[in-house]
């Protein structure tokens, strides 16, 4: 209950120095910054949206899922949220029900081990959370999903008529580094696509598109791609020549690429008929200088405010359900709070390091 409360109060501060970057109103203090009465369990408001929250039942994202719904409460964001969870049957039967109680879950089963390739791959959980969800919640209320990852916060709503979405195309976030949608990689995974021509998600001659979470599309959609997502994202981790057509600068010769399973989706989603725009406002990484407030934090990056610095990885451990008395004491504490940065009013600078030449 407690670390919940610290965390909040982390989240708000993180969302203060952000704001702060967008020279933009801070955030509205956390209900539950009086440390007392918690707001209740909100999972759904009226709305046309589904988000799905895709996560597994580690420690390491129990903090974040409270962040993540969290952020879609204060966003407004219409619509229903859950989150999928999947985990194996021993973590199923230990995990803490309070979690449960809190945000709106879906266990589905865990699907990181693909035996054919005897290959552990924590994303193929990510198509098989999606097509378990839609399995169990055959006739959803919503006719649009929003498809988030473990590390993302968002900060202002999804709508889809702002966005002209429909049936066939989707929207999604712009990661320039797919370059394997128009290279070697797409011509030997999906050489019978047509190439796109247009610049909407991607440069011409692409057999896929240049996009990666958050998905937003019809839920039709979402049905069709979620079952091809996970057959090419096998196909993706089998190909021996992947790391050097892959964009993914982290991948070593002959090795199975990280990202395969962005490809997995495109090219999954290219199969099915369906197409994206872009909008460059659905993801952003804190420590850039946002042009404008971004739907969406992606916290996936070491960054930088002032001298105080955040990096989800140094949380592995973190144990969000401890009460206090917690130890502070350490630079990156294991259970309370993350350390605050610092109030936007002290920061001298206002724009990213990397930004201020
Ligand atoms: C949606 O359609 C309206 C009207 O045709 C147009 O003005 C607007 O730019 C479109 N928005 C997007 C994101 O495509
Ligand atoms: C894009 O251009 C190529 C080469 O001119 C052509 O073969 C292809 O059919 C075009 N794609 C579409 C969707 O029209
Ligand atoms: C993996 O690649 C090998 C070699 O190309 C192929 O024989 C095998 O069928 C592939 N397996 C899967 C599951 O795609």
């Amino acid at each position: 209950m407690a670390g919940r409360v610290g965390l909040l109060l982390a989240i708000l501060a993180v969302h203060l120095a952000e704001a702060s970057a967008a020279d933009a109103p801070a955030a509205s203090p956390a209900p539950a910054a009086a440390g007392k009465d918690l707001p209740p369990l909100i999972s759904h408001r009226p709305g046309d949206v589904r988000v799905l929250l895709l996560t597994d039942c580690a420690k390491y994202q129990d903090w974040q899922t409270i962040a993540g719904a969290y952020a879609w409460r204060e966003s407004g964001q219409p619509g229903g949220f859950t989150r999928v969870a999947n985990c194996d049957e021993k973590d199923r039967k230990n995990y803490p029900k309070a979690m449960l109680d809190y945000v709106d879950t879906h266990m589905a089963p865990m699907a990181a081990m693909n035996k054919e390739l005897n290959d552990w791959y924590q994303a193929y959980n990510k198509p098989k959370a999606v097509s378990d969800w839609l399995e169990h919640n055959p006739h959803p209320k919503e006719k649009w999903i929003l498809l988030i990852d473990a590390d993302m916060l968002l900060r202002r709503p999804f709508l889809p008529e702002e966005f002209n979405l429909t049936k066939g195309w989707a929207m999604a976030a712009h990661y320039d580094y797919m370059k394997g949608v128009h290279n070697d990689l797409a011509m030997r995974h999906v050489p019978e696509m047509i190439p796109h021509n247009d610049t909407l998600a991607g440069p011409p001659g692409r057999r896929g598109d240049v996009v990666g979470a958050p998905y937003f599309m019809s839920m039709e959609d979402i049905r069709k791609v979620a079952p091809l997502w996970y057959d090419y994202t096998v196909k993706v981790r089998n190909d021996s020549l992947a790391y050097k057509d892959s964009g993914d600068t982290a991948s070593q010769k002959g090795g199975r690429i990280w990202i395969a399973e962005m490809y997995g989706y495109t090219f999954g989603a290219a199969k099915a008929g369906i197409w994206h725009r872009w909008s460059e406002d659905f993801m952003l990484y804190p420590g850039y200088t946002p042009p404008f407030i971004p739907r969406n934090i992606h916290n996936g990056l070491h960054y930088t405010v002032g001298d105080w610095s955040f990096d989800k990885h140094w949380y592995f451990d973190f144990d969000v359900h401890k009460c206090p008395p917690w130890d502070l004491s350490v630079p990156k504490p294991k259970e309370g709070i993350f350390p605050p940065p610092p109030h936007p009013k002290t920061l001298k600078s206002k724009c990213a390091p990397h930004l201020c030449f």
